[in-house]
């Protein structure tokens, strides 16, 4: 028997994927706690959210760089998450790219959701790259983070047909539905296989 994996959720927006993977461990389908929710951000809504969940929050220290944190931030963040005896890092709408030391503290243990099939559409906005690229088909990846930009291993993937008619913003609720059951189910399986 082993012991339920401890999760810290990161993220900068609203939140949505959080939600979906705390209703699963809620509801039994993800065997799982969320130790902590952190944002780069203090005003993200995602802190509401796991606030109104009763889950302990942080906001990390700021940053010089959009993009990223700064090299003592990335530190605080790692000393934090070992405060808080976190096994597995969830990124979840999360928009800063993940650096050292946080890629070793935590190597394998990573992870992320992007919504696209990787490796089509790497990087920001990819369901308005998948409808200027005029594909039939896109949806969302699951996948391990490492050095390189949504390249880690993939864990699992769930297609979203594109319609005619689709703007940026209908296809993107159109895969957030989708992210909303994949990365639970994907993360279900990921600690399965770890036991
Ligand atoms: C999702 O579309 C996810 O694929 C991307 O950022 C978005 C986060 O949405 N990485 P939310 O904050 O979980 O609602």
């Amino acid at each position: 028997m082993t012991s339920t994996p401890r999760l810290a959720v990161l993220g900068s927006g609203k939140g949505s994927n959080f939600v979906a993977i705390q209703e699963a461990i809620i509801v039994g389908k993800l065997d799982a706690q969320i130790v902590l929710v952190a944002s780069d951000l203090p005003d993200a809504i995602i802190l509401s959210k796991a606030a109104a969940f009763g889950l302990p929050t942080a906001t990390l220290p700021p940053s010089p760089f959009r993009t990223k944190l700064s090299p003592e931030g990335e530190v605080a963040l790692v000393e934090l998450l070992q405060k808080h005896a976190v096994e597995w890092v969830i990124l979840a709408g999360y928009m800063r790219v993940v650096k050292e030391p946080l890629l070793s503290a935590f190597s394998n243990r990573i992870i992320n959701i992007h919504p696209s099939l990787l490796p089509a559409f790497k990087g920001l906005r990819a369901w308005e790259q998948a409808l200027n690229a005029r594909v039939f088909e896109t949806g969302c990846t699951v996948h391990f983070v490492n050095k390189d930009i949504d390249a880690g291993e993939i864990i699992a993937q769930q297609r979203v047909t594109i319609a005619l008619n689709d703007t940026p913003e209908s296809l993107h609720a159109r895969i957030q539905i989708a992210e909303h059951e994949l990365y639970p189910a994907a993360l279900a399986k990921v600690f399965q296989r770890k036991e």
